[in-house]
């Protein structure tokens, strides 16, 4: 999608951080705006803060793991604006933890928003995107934590290593449709993840060891400036890149991860076996 000025982007968790960034981004470059989020009072804030600025801009209180609700949600944007052509599923939240800490509700809760959040958003408007093809975009936000593990986020890696993965397939499906597709994986950027806490629902909460406020509120505080975060993303956009990889300070890891991968092959593939896979991947 090259040119976005006049179409109507959709971002979940618009009202924070990454997303209200990206949104404001989206607005100066002349798109209509829907912001989904969980948190009435911020959310009707940022979309205050566009509107005064003179974009379009709509909010709507959704929970992202509610599947009607997100349903529901797509038909309002619609409604609202004519048309759909940017989605962000990017709402997420975080525990922090050694594994043998973390408990199932935990588990249940971040997979929830960080998994079935963005799979929900994609079910939600794919009808609405494919009907525009190459003027659609799709950006599902995992974290560098899709592409390496680290230590006391196993259930953050799980949950944007999967999103990494159905992004990546749905890339392959979407290919021929046209509709874009990309993962954003951001390191560390100023926002209020460290505090997710906010937004966890009573029967999934429990007496769990969840220190990601203590644990990373410093280091996002230090993080990359949203609004930069969100020009970088709006540029991939436009350039049809699939990986959305802000922080290069995560290169060398990651080339020791590809290397490494590299390295654990042994012996040589046959012809068929790579005609295959050939078959069954569709090449970057
Ligand atoms: N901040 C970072 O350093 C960083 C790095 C890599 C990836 N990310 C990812 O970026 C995304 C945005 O996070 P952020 O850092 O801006 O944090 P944030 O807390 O500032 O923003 C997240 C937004 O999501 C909303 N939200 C939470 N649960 C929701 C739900 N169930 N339904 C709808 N909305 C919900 C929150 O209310 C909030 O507005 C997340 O997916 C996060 O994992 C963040």
């Amino acid at each position: 999608m090259k040119n976005v000025s006049g179409k109507t982007a959709v971002i979940t968790g618009g009202a924070s951080g990454i997303g209200f960034g990206m949104a404001q981004v989206f607005a100066q470059a002349g798109m209509n705006l829907v912001l989904l989020d969980i948190e009435p009072e911020p959310l009707a804030e940022a979309a205050d803060t566009l509107r005064a600025k003179g974009a379009k801009a709509e909010p709507f209180t959704v929970d992202v793991t509610d599947s009607e609700l997100m349903a529901q949600a797509a038909e309002a944007s619609i409604k609202a604006f004519g048309a759909v052509h940017l989605l962000c599923n990017n709402a997420g939240v975080n525990v922090m933890g050694p594994f043998n800490q973390l408990t199932e509700k935990d588990w249940d809760w971040v997979m929830g928003v960080n998994l079935n959040g963005v799979v929900n958003g994609c079910r939600a408007f794919l009808p609405e995107l494919t009907r525009h093809g190459a003027d659609a975009h799709i950006v599902n936000t995992a974290s560098v934590g899709g592409l390496i593990g680290m230590p006391n986020l196993t259930i953050y890696n799980a949950s944007k290593f999967a999103v990494v993965g159905f992004t990546e397939a749905l890339r392959a499906e979407l290919l021929e449709v046209g509709v874009g597709v990309s993962v954003l994986c951001p390191g560390v950027v100023r926002s209020n993840l460290a505090l997710s806490a906010r937004n966890r629902p009573d029967r999934l909460k429990d007496a769990g060891t969840d220190n990601s406020a203590d644990a990373s509120a410093e280091s996002i505080e230090m993080g990359t400036d949203p609004i930069d975060l969100g020009r970088h993303v709006l540029q991939s956009i436009q350039d049809g890149e699939f990986f959305i990889c802000t922080h290069p300070e995560f290169r060398e890891v990651l080339r020791a991860r590809g290397a490494a991968i590299d390295a654990a092959f042994r012996g040589t593939p046959d012809a068929a076996g790579l005609e295959a896979v050939n078959g069954m991947t569709r090449a970057f």
